[in-house]
């Protein structure tokens, strides 16, 4: 008997259902009940959700206040491109703009220190993506997005875009300091 050639007088619905089958339907039920209440569980559990701010601005009034942050706070310049290195006081409120195809500016911060980072875009979506960490976040032109973020770990963090957005989307990388004040 199989599937190509089913048994020609059996009708198939009328079969009884084997206990084996029975079990397996079991399985799977009981596992997509686990997976769907896990949902609500880790939004309230899991401590991975941003906190929940966001406001309209036209991209021309982000550009500024990136602008106004990076003149006041630059420290130095990095690569060729001479992308300024902004460092603010700790607990502040930080800048940074997605557009195509750069991040601005790289941002130095201190460990430990909680701060506000206000992400936005100027022309596409792009994708906020720090690695080695977790975090990935929409980064949309016309509203700006405020994060509290605290490093724990000082280092040299890669930022990525996680949104497709044109042909130089792969070339789309910046960086991001942590540095350790405490010693
Ligand atoms: Cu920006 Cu991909």
């Amino acid at each position: 008997m199989t599937a190509i050639h089913p048994p020609a007088q059996k009708v198939w619905w009328k079969q009884p259902v084997d206990r084996i089958e029975l079990v397996w339907i079991g399985i799977a039920l009981v596992w997509c009940l686990i997976m769907f209440f896990f949902m609500p569980f880790w939004h309230v559990y899991g401590e991975q959700n941003y906190s929940g701010e966001a406001y309209r601005v036209p991209p021309e009034r982000f550009t500024e206040k990136v602008n106004e942050f990076v003149e006041q706070y630059t420290v130095r310049h990095e690569t060729d491109r001479q992308i300024p290195v902004v460092r603010p006081p700790a607990g502040s409120d930080i800048y940074l703009l997605g557009r195509l195809w750069d991040w601005y500016p790289i941002l130095e911060l201190e460990k430990g220190e909680t701060y506000r980072l206000h992400v936005s875009s100027t022309d596409w979506q792009h994708g906020l993506s720090i690695q080695p960490i977790n975090i990935n976040f929409q980064v949309l032109p016309g509203y700006e997005m405020v994060l509290n973020i605290t490093p724990t770990e000082a280092g040299e963090y890669a930022v990525v875009c996680n949104e497709y957005c044109g042909i130089l989307h792969h070339a789309m990388l910046s960086k991001l300091y942590v540095v350790d004040n405490s010693n």
